[in-house]
């Protein structure tokens, strides 16, 4: 008899979910209640929120809520019905495509129903098994995911390190010679976790030396940077040399979907072999039409993004000011790195959000290394310099708790429970 397939899931959750009889509900799938804003309820108290990546306070601007309401009354939601290519294709889905690759100065952008999904898909119908893929080692799951779809060779390089870049172009140039294929080198634009950008500028420069095409995951650079919220391309001044350019609505855009932009020539290949958007539903029309209203506010309302920027100054100024590491971060992705365990790291997360009032995100051990507590805020235009002092005076509270031994004694329990 072969053994059940369940058997290993019985017995083992995995890394995360180990700890979700004491996490769940708490630190992992927490629900936050009330209009999405910068003070939001969690179990019934009032907090302020820095864990939701509305950038530019869309999510519930009464603008955008009518559009998307007036949206729902006319449509639906199950309008269009079909993928694009059999019953699922509208002038709006047409008139959004245009519209956003203007923005992002391209010839063309192609809609899909979720970034995840459309990452993968890309990565897959851009390479066949003689290309090599080229990529950052801290990459998002959704590009891992994309490479795992690849049958050919592929190489990591360490995270945003040139020499690293170098050297691995040439190892995939040599693979690409042999097998006659061509190179993806894969970036984000901006890293989620840690809040560094991408080095485009120097690996756009290296296009001199070798002969590869240039994919960017910009999910947390689109609205944020460059001067007209373009992105983390415009930014660097190198958005003409990305190939393949990519962005999320789910962060600054306040909803779902999400774009790839190219030549038209490349969009045109795109679009008859995504196999995520030939063999799935079209993006639904109360999100196509919420989506063009949402572009033309980053379009027309550049205030929002310098609220944002007022505010991620503010914070990331006040942290530095008090002696917090925030590492290396040339985003509003704000992280805060501290010292301690894992159970050490629950202790301190219930006590921002019981005593402080303060939600952020905690990321810990396996995401990051073992022994460090990453405190993972996103600033958006919702937020006010209020909220921020009223933070940074947390910040200091929980540091002297944490160095004086309090969150080890408070978390004992927790630690015996899991052997930590
Ligand atoms: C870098 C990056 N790429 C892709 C995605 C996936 O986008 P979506 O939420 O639209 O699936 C995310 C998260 O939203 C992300 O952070």
């Amino acid at each position: 008899m072969t053994r059940d397939l369940f058997e290993k899931i019985y017995k083992n959750k995995g890394p995360l979910g180990k700890w979700a009889e004491v996490a769940e509900g708490y630190f992992v799938f927490p629900k936050l209640e009330g209009p999405i804003s910068n003070r939001m309820k969690f179990q019934g108290k009032e907090v302020i929120t820095w864990s939701i990546n509305d950038y530019l306070g869309l999510a519930n601007h009464p603008e955008v809520r009518k559009v998307d309401a007036e949206a729902g009354v006319a449509y639906g939601s199950a309008y269009p019905m079909g993928a694009r290519m059999m019953s699922g294709h509208t002038d709006l889905h047409e008139q959004l495509q245009d519209e956003l690759a203007e923005f992002v100065s391209k010839e063309a952008s192609y809609l899909l129903n979720f970034g995840y999904q459309g990452m993968v898909s890309t990565i897959d119908a851009l390479v066949s098994k003689d290309d090599v893929i080229v990529y950052d080692v801290d990459a998002h799951a959704c590009i891992i995911d994309g490479v795992r779809l690849h049958l050919g060779k592929r190489f990591t390089y360490k995270h945003n390190d040139l020499d690293s870049i170098e050297k691995n172009l040439q190892r995939a140039t040599k693979m690409a010679k042999a097998s006659g294929g061509g190179i993806l080198l894969i970036s984000e634009g901006v890293f989620g976790m840690r809040g560094e950008q991408g080095r485009l500028k120097e690996i756009v420069a290296l296009k001199k030396k070798y002969n590869f095409r240039f994919f960017v995951d910009d999910a947390h650079g689109f609205g944020t940077l460059g001067k007209t919220g373009a992105g983390a391309g415009e930014e660097q001044g190198v958005q003409d040399d990305i190939d393949v350019y990519f962005a999320t609505f789910a962060k600054s855009m306040a909803s779902t979907g999400a774009f790839i932009a190219a030549d038209q020539q490349i969009i045109d290949y795109l679009k008859y072999n995504l196999r995520s958007q030939m063999f799935a539903k079209s993006l639904q029309m109360q999100l196509v039409a919420g989506a063009l209203k949402r572009l033309d506010m980053l379009r027309t309302m550049p205030e929002l993004k310098e609220k944002l920027w007022e505010n991620v100054n503010a914070l990331q100024g006040g942290l530095k000011e008090r002696g917090f590491d925030i590492g290396t971060t040339q985003s509003c992705v704000t992280p805060v790195y501290l010292k301690g365990s894992v159970p050490e790291a629950m202790a301190l997360v219930k006590d921002l959000r019981e005593n402080h009032g303060i939600f952020c995100s905690i990321v810990v051990y396996p995401v990051i290394p073992k022994g460090l507590i990453l405190l993972r805020m996103i600033p958006t235009a919702t937020h006010t310099l209020q909220d921020v002092e009223e933070t940074l005076t947390a910040f200091s509270a929980i540091r002297e708790r944490l160095e004086n031994g309090t969150y080890k004694r408070l978390s004992a329990a927790v630690a015996a429970a899991f052997g930590d």
